[in-house]
C-alpha cells in the first residue's frame, strides 16, 4: 500500500475580511497545492496575495472554511502551538526579508532553528549541526563564508535576500513562501535567485508558493495562479484600496 503525502497545503472554503472592512478580501472555494510542488501566485498590487501567505501561515484565521498545511488544520491549534507549527514546517521569505540587523548573517539564518525543535531534530537526523548547515546552504546560495560573521545590516539586497532564503530552507520545513522576494533586485539577479531557491527546496522536498506580480517569472514553477481567477472576492478585495 502506497502512503500518499498530506498536501503541503489545502484550502477549502476560505473566506477571510480584514476587521473594519466592508468586504470579504478572500473568497476562494478551493486550493492544493501537492507536497513537493512548485507554484507561481500572481496578482495585482491589493488583490490579496500577502494576506493569503499570512492565512497559509497561520498568523491570521479566516472567518469560513479552512487552512490545512501538511495535513495540520491550523484553526485546530492554540495561538501558540500555532506559532511553534509554522516555526517548525513553513519558511519565510519576506519582500523585505525582515533580517534582524544587528545580528550577523549566520545568527539570522540560525535563529529559524533556534526557534524550531523540529528543525534541529531534523538537522541533527541528516548527521549535522544548524551551524554546518547554515554554512552548507550559504555556499549553495553563493553567499561568500567571510559574509556570515558580518551584521545583515552591512550586506548587499542581494546578499540579504540570500540570508533570507537561507533562514526560510534551514532544517527542511515541508513548505517554504516567499513573498515578492525578487522586487527589489534586477532581471538578472532575480532569475539567478529563483533557480537557486527552486534547486533548495527540491533538495530538502519543500513545496515552494511563490508570490510575485511580475509574470516574467512564471516559467519556473509547475503551476501558475492568477489569484483573481480563484478569489470569487477579487473585485471588493481591490475596492478596499491596495496595500
Ligand atoms: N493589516 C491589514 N489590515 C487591514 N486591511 C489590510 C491589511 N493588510 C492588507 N489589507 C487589505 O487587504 C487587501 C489585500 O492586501 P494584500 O494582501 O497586502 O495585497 P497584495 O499582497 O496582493 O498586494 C487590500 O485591500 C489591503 O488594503
Ligand atoms: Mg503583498
Amino acid at each position: 500500500m502506497s502512503v500518499i503525502a498530506a498536501p503541503a497545503v489545502r484550502l477549502a472554503g476560505l473566506r477571510y475580511r480584514w476587521p473594519g472592512a466592508q468586504a470579504d478580501c478572500l473568497d476562494i472555494e478551493r486550493l492544493d497545492i501537492a507536497s513537493g510542488e512548485r507554484v507561481f501566485l500572481r496578482g495585482p498590487s491589493g488583490s490579496g496575495k500577502t494576506t493569503l501567505l499570512s492565512l497559509v501561515g497561520g498568523v491570521i484565521l479566516p472567518q469560513a472554511g479552512s487552512v490545512e498545511v501538511s495535513g495540520q488544520v491550523l484553526a485546530a491549534l492554540s495561538s501558540g502551538a500555532r506559532d511553534r507549527f509554522r516555526a517548525d514546517h513553513v519558511g519565510f521569505v519576506f519582500q523585505l526579508f525582515n533580517l534582524l540587523p544587528w545580528l550577523s548573517a549566520l545568527d539570522n539564518i540560525l535563529l529559524a532553528c533556534r526557534f524550531s525543535p523540529q528543525r534541529r531534530a531534523r538537522v541533527a537526523a541528516a548527521g549535522s549541526t544548524p551551524a554546518a548547515e547554515a554554512a552548507r546552504l550559504a555556499a549553495r546560495l553563493d553567499l561568500d563564508p567571510g559574509l556570515l560573521a558580518r551584521p545583515a545590516a552591512q550586506l548587499s539586497v542581494g546578499q540579504q535576500q540570500r540570508v533570507a532564503a537561507a533562514r526560510a530552507l534551514i532544517g527542511r520545513p515541508g513548505l517554504v513562501v516567499a513573498d515578492e522576494p525578487t522586487s527589489a533586485l534586477d532581471a538578472d539577479r532575480q532569475q539567478a535567485f529563483i533557480a537557486l531557491l527552486l534547486e533548495e527546496c527540491a533538495a530538502a522536498g519543500a513545496a515552494l508558493l511563490f508570490v510575485s506580480h511580475d509574470q516574467r517569472l512564471a516559467a519556473h514553477f509547475d503551476r501558475v495562479l492568477e489569484l483573481d481567477h480563484m478569489n470569487r472576492a477579487s473585485a471588493a478585495c481591490a475596492a478596499e484600496g491596495g496595500a
